[in-house]
């Protein structure tokens, strides 16, 4: 419980992946208790409705490239609001260790003496498959499976994904971070043995009433994402559980047309 003795600290929360029902209860502790509440883009907004009326809500979200707080400022404003004996919510989509550089804020905060606790969430690369009614392991399929960062420029040298051993060392591939950069990703993975019949699908705004889902294999992924006006977020799963979907959605998805207009709405927030 807080126990505000003078002393500041601050939680690096996960907020889950959109369905405000897959917030934790810790973290929702966390959120009613922060004096201060950091949050990002890719999270439900009305998770923000749990924070104390009196709390500070400050962005510090990312959108189509534009950053704006650099990563080294965030940190420095957790630090600064944690040292004025504050207890500040870090909020951060999905998982805050799952590429959402929590890794990186725990650092800062450790470096700089700041208590800090960090509180796991429902990934996104976990509960858009499941909503999808993708498993990403099944015994007759999948016994492995890797998530992986779809956004490397395809020009970029030295590249800190290993395509050959990914490719096909692991069952099922998550990507997250790849609608813009989906030619280079299937290109890779053909390149680096993976069949052009692997079953792949695109599961849009996973989890939330607008989650959008399409299906096809490496050859057709990209036309199909094209003609369905795909944008982020998205997840990408490869691999021969995305078969599975057929028997097993369970998940109502609108219409293409409905979720066209609803983008046209609200915008992804
Ligand atoms: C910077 S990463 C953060 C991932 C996050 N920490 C997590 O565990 O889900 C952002 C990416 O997560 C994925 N993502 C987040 N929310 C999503 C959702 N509701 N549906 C599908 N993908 C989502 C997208 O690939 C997006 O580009």
């Amino acid at each position: 419980m807080k126990t505000h003795d003078g002393k500041g600290k601050v939680w690096l929360v996960g907020a889950g992946p959109g369905d405000i029902e897959l917030i934790t209860i810790k973290a929702v502790r966390c959120l009613k208790e922060a004096d201060v509440v950091v949050y990002d883009h890719h999270l439900n907004k009305e998770l923000l409705d749990y924070a104390d009326a009196g709390a500070e809500l400050i962005y510090a979200g990312k959108q189509g490239g534009y950053h704006t707080m650099s990563q080294e400022e965030i940190s420095g404003l957790l630090i600064a609001r944690a040292r004025e004996g504050k207890f500040v919510c870090r909020l951060k989509g999905g998982d805050p260790f799952v590429f959402g550089r929590g890794g990186e804020e725990a650092e800062a905060l450790s470096e700089a003496g700041i208590p800090f606790e960090v509180v796991p969430g429902v990934s996104s690369a976990i509960a858009a498959a499941a909503y999808a009614g993708i498993p990403l392991t099944h015994r007759a399929h999948s016994s492995s499976f890797a998530i992986v960062p779809g956004s490397e420029a395809a020009t970029k040298t030295g590249s800190r994904i290993d395509w050959p051993k990914i490719s096909t060392g692991v069952d099922t591939l998550v990507f997250l971070m790849a609608v813009a950069n989906m030619p280079h990703v299937v290109a890779e993975l053909l390149k680096n043995g993976r069949p052009p019949d692997t079953p792949v699908a695109v599961v849009q705004r996973g989890t939330r009433s607008d989650q959008f889902t399409v299906v096809g294999t490496l050859a057709s992924i990209e036309g199909l994402a094209v003609s369905s006006n795909i944008r982020p977020p998205a997840v990408i799963i490869v691999g021969e559980v995305v078969k599975l979907r057929e028997r097993l959605k369970w998940f109502g998805e609108p219409p293409l047309s409905e979720v066209e207009s609803l983008k046209a709405g609200i915008g992804h927030a």
